[in-house]
């Protein structure tokens, strides 16, 4: 039986507690998953109190509640709820938030902080909660959850590791990558090691590329100060593009538990094939979104969005052409890409298959026989497709392609947020969704050489216009001539 906890949020009034945290805590509350006696123990530097930070919470849940807001269940969630003001910087707050924990009854020994914070804080603010004695584990445990990025290159990821070594075990540390609590995501673990039917075909010797995309048509936002130092390859790319990758590639782990998995992850990590600096431009492409519609509606370049400097080479676009250099996938070109602004939003994984072996039907109107493609829609459309190559009916030997479609979501089946499941994950103590710190240095062991590359050439970036899916000099990374884009779960029929 799951035990209660304190669950204390840092950040309580940002952006990821509106949009995420807070529904999915009420979504879990809903479901009747939170154990009895739990509380929620909100921090922000506003001058609030717990009914008003109840009132703000509750249009928070209200904008993103799946249906309608429940009353009754609001009610429960919001008896739960506590709030501290404080600031983070200043180091008499943490004694105050021990204190106040520990004058109440009735918040659980188990204590889990969420930092929904920004990264440049994690290390200090695990730093004085072990001067204020709240990470001591006598009568509970004490975990800490941290979000992304790890880190701003391997350096920095050392750096904050060893930080926070220092006063958390690593069976303590749960590091959050929201991508790994989506369902289609988890997927690809049952598709490849739920059904015997593809692990034979899932190897160099039958597949000939792997595509990974992520794109999205909203733009930073209102995120600029975060985003402008980040970009893309490090905002998707180093974390969830590249923990889907290790999710495809990865070999079959002994056991289903956090740690075999997370060990074979690592393996697939450890073997993309290192980019020297002399081979980035050939492995890495970077781009910025110009202005453009997306739909209907225009909207501004990058350097015209809020608080973006007018020189700015933050790219919003990035693609990277890896390998990894093991007995199952050597000399396999992997792509990645992501993009803010584009066509349109989607993530999927798409293989393609290698050209049967002899070209049978020359002389027939079936000139060249199409690839077969493997498709795992992640969203918005959760799917998985195999295309097909087969015979039109009638006199001619023309061919064309059919999809096989197991949809991953019936019309009833229930919604939950990456963020439900990782929430209670915390609770629950199973790591096997979150990041081991093995796993976080050597991804940015794969990615650091481009940025350090990029970080140089401050001078030139390509541009494309929002709404459109990327420059089409992205094509350079493309090991054969052949090899395009994958825009699309449906068969392009030519
Ligand atoms: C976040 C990135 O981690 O993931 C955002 O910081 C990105 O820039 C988001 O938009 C995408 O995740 P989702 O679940 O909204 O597709």
């Amino acid at each position: 039986m799951t035990q209660s906890c304190t669950y204390v949020i840092f950040g309580s009034t940002g952006n990821l507690s509106r949009v995420k945290l807070m529904p999915a805590l009420y979504h879990l509350e809903a479901a009747g998953k939170i154990p009895e006696g739990t509380r929620i123990l909100a921090l922000g530097r506003r001058p609030w109190d717990r009914a008003h930070f109840a009132s703000e919470a509750r249009e928070w849940v209200q904008a993103k509640a799946r249906g309608r807001l429940d009353e009754d269940i609001f009610e429960r969630f919001a008896a739960r709820l506590d709030y501290f003001q404080g600031d983070l910087n200043d180091s008499g707050m943490y004694p105050g938030l021990r204190d106040y924990i520990a004058g109440s009854h009735d918040f659980p020994d188990n204590i889990a902080f969420y930092m929904a914070i920004s990264p440049a804080e994690f290390g200090i603010v695990v730093e004085q909660l072990h001067n204020a004695q709240l990470l001591e584990e006598q009568g509970g445990w004490k975990r800490v959850v941290i979000e992304k990025p790890f880190g701003y290159d391997l350096e920095s990821a050392q750096a904050l590791q060893r930080r926070i070594g220092r006063y958390l075990r690593e069976d303590q540390v749960y590091r959050i990558d929201h991508y790994l609590g989506k369902g289609t995501v988890q997927n690809v673990l049952v598709f490849r090691f739920a059904n015997t039917m593809m692990e034979p075909l899932w190897n160099r010797n039958y597949i000939d590329h792997i595509q990974i995309t992520h794109s999205e048509t909203l733009g930073v936002g209102s995120r600029a100060h975060f985003y402008d130092g980040a970009g893309a390859m490090r905002d998707m790319i180093q974390s969830h593009l590249l923990q889907l990758l290790a999710l495809v590639a990865m070999e079959p782990p002994a056991a289903m538990d956090a740690e075999s998995l997370r060990d074979e992850k690592v393996k697939v990590l450890k073997s993309v094939r290192r980019i020297s600096p002399s081979a980035v431009h050939a492995h890495a492409f970077r781009a910025q979104y110009s202005e453009g519609l997306v739909g209907e509606e225009k909207v501004p370049g990058y350097l015209q969005e809020p608080n973006i400097p007018a020189d700015s080479v933050n790219e919003t676009y990035a693609a990277l052409k890896l390998y990894i250099d093991n007995w199952r996938w050597r000399g396999v070109p992997i792509y990645l890409r992501t993009g803010k602004r584009m066509a349109e939003g989607q993530s999927m994984v798409s293989i393609c298959f290698r050209h049967p072996p002899q070209q049978f039907f020359r002389g027939t109107q079936v000139e060249r026989i199409r690839q077969n493609w493997v498709l795992l829609g992640i969203q918005p459309c959760e799917c998985l497709r195999m295309e097909m190559t087969v015979k039109e009916p009638g006199l001619e030997m023309r061919t064309r392609q059919t999809s096989l479609d197991a949809s991953l979501r019936n019309a009833n089946d229930d919604l939950t947020d990456a963020y439900e499941e990782l929430l209670l994950d915390v609770i629950d103590g199973d790591r096997s969704l979150f990041l081991r710190y093995d796993e976080v240095e050597y991804a940015w062991q794969v990615v650091d050489p481009v940025l350090r590359v990029w970080s140089m050439e401050r001078d030139f970036i390509h541009t494309y216009p929002a709404g459109s899916w990327g420059p089409k000099e992205s094509r350079r990374l493309f090991e054969k001539e052949e090899h395009e884009w994958r825009h699309s779960l449906t068969p392009e029929q030519k």
